[in-house]
């Protein structure tokens, strides 16, 4: 009897226990930190490393897993918009033609490449990786929206030229936790070469807008 009362309480006492060992939040998210940063040996180069530190905004975008509160939200899109910078001119469409081969590279800054980049290699915006383009392109992901005829249907009004350029420099801005990469905060792309990419999404003439 005795022993079966004792056999009783284990069974009705184990998940509370098993819960109360059950760490919190914040402990699993250290331990997986952890184990994210001890898969990087610390002798790799210093540009490496930088890359597992988060900001503010990546930062926040975790803690809330991609959906924080109104107020979050709204600080987070202002920081991101206050980030943006323009080129020196004020011109902010340039060249649809150096725009469409800079969408199309994606191998500049890869991690394992000299750094810095040696001249005249450029990072390119990969932007195939998660959008439809040009139609003559049809290797494209889907993560994000497809972009074609961008131009024929948005128009390329000084407002949809300024919002497009926006949009490519610091995404954030705009989405606060989008999974589309700030570029222009990143320099990841010069301000001039955002102006190219503008183009070949904004211009009649540009590909992304004829059939
Ligand atoms: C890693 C994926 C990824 C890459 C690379 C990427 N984007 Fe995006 N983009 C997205 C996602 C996701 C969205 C939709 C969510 C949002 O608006 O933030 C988006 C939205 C946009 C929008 C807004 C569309 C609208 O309807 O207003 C534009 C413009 C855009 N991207 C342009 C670009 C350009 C140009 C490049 C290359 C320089 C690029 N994107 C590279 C993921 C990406």
């Amino acid at each position: 009897m005795k022993h079966s009362l004792i056999a009783l309480a284990l069974i009705t006492f184990a998940p509370l226990s098993a819960l109360a060992q059950s760490k919190p939040a914040d402990d699993i998210t250290a331990q997986a930190e952890q184990i994210f940063r001890g898969s990087f040996r610390e002798d790799n180069p210093s540009y490496w490393m930088q890359r597992l530190d988060q900001d503010e905004t990546m930062r926040l975008c975790s803690q809330f897993k991609d959906h924080p509160p109104t107020k979050v939200r709204q600080k987070i899109e202002k920081a991101e918009m206050a980030s943006i910078r323009y080129p020196v001119d004020g011109k902010l469409i340039g060249d649809w033609k150096e725009g469409e081969k800079l969408a199309a590279v994606g191998t500049g800054g890869h991690i394992g490449f000299i750094q810095p980049d040696p001249p005249g290699r450029v990072r390119g915006g990969n932007c195939y990786a998660c959008h439809q383009l040009a139609e003559k392109e049809v290797a494209y992901g889907t993560i994000g929206p497809s972009l074609q005829h961008f131009g024929k249907l948005r128009g390329n009004t000084e407002q949809i030229i300024k919002y497009t350029y926006d949009k490519i420099y610091n995404s954030n801005a705009f989405n606060a936790c989008t999974n589309m990469p700030r570029f222009g905060l990143h320099n990841w792309l010069t301000p001039e070469q955002i102006t190219h990419i503008v183009a070949f999404l904004v211009d009649p003439e540009s590909p992304v807008n004829k059939d």
